[in-house]
């Protein structure tokens, strides 16, 4: 089983990058407060796959998200920040190939796929870096 470090350091709050996980793509994106003020008051029950922000993130680094960029539906590649404003009706993600909106969690709201973004398993290495896998 491989593995992938990635230096997050570079990535500003309101910015992602894109990197490769086991041949699939990775995103890493950094939120803002407001983001995660966002994905903080949304009711759990509104979500499809119930997960707060705490579930999907890592203690003392509730700002880094780490999904898989494999849509649950039927594996297309979402879009999101690095693509510019397309991110769907959530401010997260959103997949073309049919239409699912994942919020700024990568949590599904709206569309076919069944559940949240993946999150890989992964720790930090140092401040900086990342361990995936
Ligand atoms: Fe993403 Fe179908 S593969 S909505």
């Amino acid at each position: 089983e491989s593995t992938t470090d990635v230096d997050v350091s570079a990535i500003e709050p309101g910015q992602a990058i894109k990197d490769v996980f086991r041949k699939q793509p990775l995103f890493i994106r950094r939120l803002t407060d407001a983001e995660i003020a966002e994905a903080n008051s949304t009711p759990i029950g509104a979500l499809r796959d119930p997960e707060t922000l705490d579930d999907r993130t890592l203690e003392g680094h509730r700002d880094l998200l780490v999904t898989m960029g494999v849509c649950t539906h039927l594996g297309c590649v979402p879009l999101g920040v690095a693509e510019g404003e397309n991110r769907g009706d959530y401010n997260g993600y959103f997949c073309p190939c049919h239409g699912s909106h994942y919020d700024v969690a990568g949590r599904i709201r709206k569309g076919p796929a069944p559940t949240n973004l993946l999150v890989p398993e992964y720790n930090f290495t140092s401040d900086t870096v990342i361990r995936v896998g």
